[in-house]
């Protein structure tokens, strides 16, 4: 594949991106001189440039989202056809494809039976944010409406999404923000904030102390992922999701856990969640539900929350009074459907958990070599590798030395990411999360170029 062969006008479009378009979470300057980035094809783990270059996609579309990888036919056509037998109807009203995913979907959900349609990570979390509110209006005489979230964890874009925003570098200069969100401290046991053994325990614990701060009577919701993603890959020690489901049921606060990275298979299980035994009160997940061949995000409950917005029917307030206008857009769920059939049918939970064991493996080898590399983690294809200018000070690289191996993998034709102003001084974690279709040969040629990249910056 190349430029010519796509017969795009590309110089045309290039000029017509850099006079036009506002790109995603980027300095424009550097547009001035150099022009902008612009993917043009896909297929399987590659993805293709203006220029004709082929790469190999280790992050799944950038932002952890391209789960089945790019160009599936069956796809397009399942969303072909729905659009053109029904596009749109407010989700006031169901749709066939809206009532079979949701099916599908609750099937690989034991314990919970309700799905709430609509376009983003962000916006399903705030429809959580707005349940909880809600529950605490109705339910709780107005206690109970503060919503605990964590350091290093993100939620989404919104100003309200940004006030469960544990990453001050993402948060800064978008205040002021929503009241009544309260920060309780990371996971990393590599970054480990108490001393002595049974971290998991230490770390939920330093959860409760913030609740018996606040007093447990303020609070409605604690929102987590299951495994931190932009905050730096931080899978939850040992013994963590035990003692955090402990205290919230002892003090009766709802768990929402953010699945908008992990669900849909990323972590070898349908739910990162389901790694750990959690009983959640919400879970919500966008990204991967349709492999970004259709935006569609969804916010799963218990019947036990649904019933609490249908026990009044004379109270004219008392039911859930939200709508997102594109969550009536069909093309969604049947696209989301699709991607569960190919991952069922092509094995991609059991691929994802052998290759995520041979990336992980990879990267401990490199480790080995590359003393620049202080601590290698993940679950499933999601992988991160934090890197360190002193393994026994654990002093994190500078931004841009991490940007520097992203740049040269680039280079290389492999994109790789890394965590990006997000963490003050922490912004030092290689990022990998390629789709759950990757071979053997894929992960090879994915830590093959860190090696090389790593040597090239570091020496
Ligand atoms: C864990 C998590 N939650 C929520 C979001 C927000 O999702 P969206 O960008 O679809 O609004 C993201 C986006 O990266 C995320 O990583």
């Amino acid at each position: 594949m190349n430029a010519t062969a796509r017969g795009n006008d590309l110089g045309a479009v290039i000029a017509a991106d850099r006079a036009h378009v506002w790109h995603h979470l980027i300095q424009h300057k550097p547009f001035e001189t150099i022009d902008p980035r612009i993917m043009v094809e896909g297929r399987g783990m590659h993805v293709w440039d203006a220029t004709g270059r082929d790469h190999l996609d280790a992050v799944s579309g950038g932002v952890w989202t391209v789960n089945v990888g790019y160009g599936r036919e069956s796809i397009a056509d399942a969303v072909r056809d729905q659009l053109v037998r029904l596009n749109y109807f407010a989700n006031s009203a169901g749709s066939i494809p809206g009532a079979r995913f949701a099916e599908r979907l609750i099937a690989t959900m034991p314990g919970l039976s309700r799905v709430y349609y609509s376009n983003s990570g962000s916006e399903a979390n705030e429809k959580v944010f707005k349940m909880v509110r809600q529950i605490s209006h109705r339910h709780h005489g107005g206690r109970k409406s503060k919503i605990l979230y964590r350091e290093r964890d993100y939620h989404g874009t919104t100003i309200t999404a940004l006030s469960a925003g544990g990453q001050p570098q993402r948060v800064a200069q978008y205040g002021p923000l929503t009241p009544g969100f309260v920060e309780v401290p990371h996971c990393l046991e590599y970054r480990a904030q108490w001393p002595g053994a049974d971290y998991g325990r230490r770390a939920a614990d330093a959860i409760e102390a913030v609740i018996l701060r606040e007093g447990p009577d303020t609070i409605g919701a604690i929102c987590l992922e299951p495994v931190t993603a932009g905050g730096g890959v931080i899978v939850p020690p040992e013994g963590y999701w035990d003692r955090v489901q402990e205290i919230c049921r002892k003090h009766d606060i709802l768990i929402h856990i953010d699945e908008v990275v992990c669900g849909v298979g990323r972590t070898g299980t349908w739910f990162g969640y389901q790694h750990y035994g959690v009983k959640p009160d919400f879970v919500t997940m966008a990204k991967g539900v349709a492999s970004g061949y259709a935006a569609i995000a969804c916010t799963v409950t218990t019947e036990a929350v649904f019933e609490m917005f249908k026990d009044d029917p004379a109270d004219p307030l008392s039911y859930f009074r939200d709508i997102s206008t594109f969550g009536g857009c069909t093309a969604g769920p049947a696209a989301a459907l699709e991607n569960m059939r190919i991952i069922e049918d092509e094995g991609l939970l059991a691929n994802t958990t052998a290759m995520g064991a041979r990336l992980i493996e990879n990267l401990r080898a490199l480790q080995d070599r590359h003393a620049v590399i202080g601590d290698v983690r993940g679950k499933g294809l999601f992988c991160g590798a934090e890197l360190v200018s002193d393994r026994a000070t654990k002093e994190p690289v500078a931004e841009r030395l991490a940007q520097a191996v992203v740049a040269d993998c680039m280079a290389q034709g492999v994109i790789i990411g890394a965590t990006n102003r997000s963490l003050p001084g922490f912004n030092n974690t290689l990022c990998l999360s390629p789709a759950l279709i990757a071979t053997p040969d894929d992960i090879d040629a994915i830590t093959d170029a860190i090696d090389g990249a790593l040597t090239r910056v570091f020496g």
